[in-house]
């Protein structure tokens, strides 16, 4: 059975973005492969945290993952530190790699401009990535695209690993949909909806109350045309409105553009707004009652378990080809 695995940073409220992006493929994903999908507390660090706030997210985030419909029975759903072999193939990855290559990283690029000191850990989050995906040989890391460029490293990564010590790691194949795997601010449609933006009407957060999604929505930016029609080049706000609109309603953009032939942006968002509520609501609801029921601790020591076998075996392996003295 092929293997998928993929994470996501519980630094901040995930936004509809991180559901549209990633974990709602995630949810259709469990069916059909072998998967794994880790909170990766261990990048969230790499900019400062409140450790209580920390804690918070970790839990929230991890609710939030069964709470959309991972399922513990067929998904091994874990927290990153929680698996050791992440950080120690996450050092070996990044002896493997080179300056260059990480100062190339967009992401870097963007996280660090501006800033007088650059923390380390930033610089090298890419190689901890790899490490993530190479440890359990994955076939398929379903990711937004702007995890694309990470994506990239980690194959160059594992084929200058296999050409250096031998046959090792496995190359994955990044799933980037064709469709929602950038959506955008609703304040900016030039910049991608973030859980670190400071302005929280930027994002809808996937635990946002009904009413405070239909104000975000009321007040998301768009043209003065009037015309519900999708052009990413010189309609990108209400495009970006469209591809919203679309993936919760499982509608096509035609039919969304039929529905709303003749009639103004203001009964569109008033639509979108009903449909995003539809597909977070029952989320919100299922959050709430695992949440008071602590089972959480219960799916995420299952997960670490499972993952850490597959891990560790690929770790050992790993280092034996380097050539570590394994224990005898
Ligand atoms: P993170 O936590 O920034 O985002 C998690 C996932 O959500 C996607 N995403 C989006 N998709 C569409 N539109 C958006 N506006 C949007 N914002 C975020 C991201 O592309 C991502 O798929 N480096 C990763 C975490 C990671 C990881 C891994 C992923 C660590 N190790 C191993 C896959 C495999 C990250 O920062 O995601």
């Amino acid at each position: 059975m092929k293997r998928v695995l993929s994470g996501i940073q519980p630094s901040g409220k995930l936004t509809l973005g991180n559901y549209l992006g990633a974990l709602k493929h995630f949810v259709t994903m469990q069916d059909e492969f072998e998967s794994y999908f880790m909170i990766v507390d261990l990048h969230a660090i790499t900019t400062p945290q409140d450790p209580a706030a920390l804690r918070e997210q970790i839990e929230s985030v991890a609710t939030l993952f069964v709470a959309a419909g991972l399922n513990p029975e067929k998904s091994s759903i874990f927290l990153q530190s929680h698996v050791s072999a992440h950080a120690e193939l996450g050092w070996l990855m990044t002896t493997m790699s080179y300056m260059g290559e990480l100062e190339r990283m967009t992401q870097f690029k963007d996280k660090s401009a501006g800033k007088e000191s650059i923390p380390t850990g930033l610089f090298v989050y890419p190689t901890l990535m790899a490490a993530d995906i190479l440890l359990y040989n994955a076939d398929f890391v379903p990711v937004g695209d702007d995890q694309k460029q990470h994506l990239e490293l980690t194959r160059d990564l594992a084929e200058r690993f296999n050409h250096r010590y031998g046959q090792t790691f496995h190359t994955p194949e990044p799933l980037i949909q064709k469709f929602g795997a950038r959506i955008m601010s609703l304040d900016d449609a030039s910049t991608k909806m973030s859980k670190s933006n400071p302005n929280e009407g930027s994002y809808v957060a996937m635990l946002d109350e009904p009413g405070k999604i239909r104000k975000k929505i009321k007040r998301a930016t768009t043209d003065s045309e009037m015309r519900v029609h999708y052009d990413k080049t010189n309609k990108p706000e209400i495009s970006n409105l469209m591809s919203i609109y679309a993936h919760c309603a499982g509608l096509t953009l035609e039919q969304i553009e039929q529905e709303f032939e003749g009639k103004g942006y203001g009964d569109f968002k008033k639509a979108l707004a009903e449909r995003v509520v539809e597909v977070l609501e029952p989320i919100q609801q299922r959050y709430e009652k695992l949440r008071a029921s602590g089972d959480i601790y219960d799916i995420l020591k299952l997960g670490a378990q499972r993952a850490e076998e597959t891990a560790q075996q690929k770790l050992q392996e790993a280092k034996e080809k380097m050539g570590f003295l394994l224990p005898r």
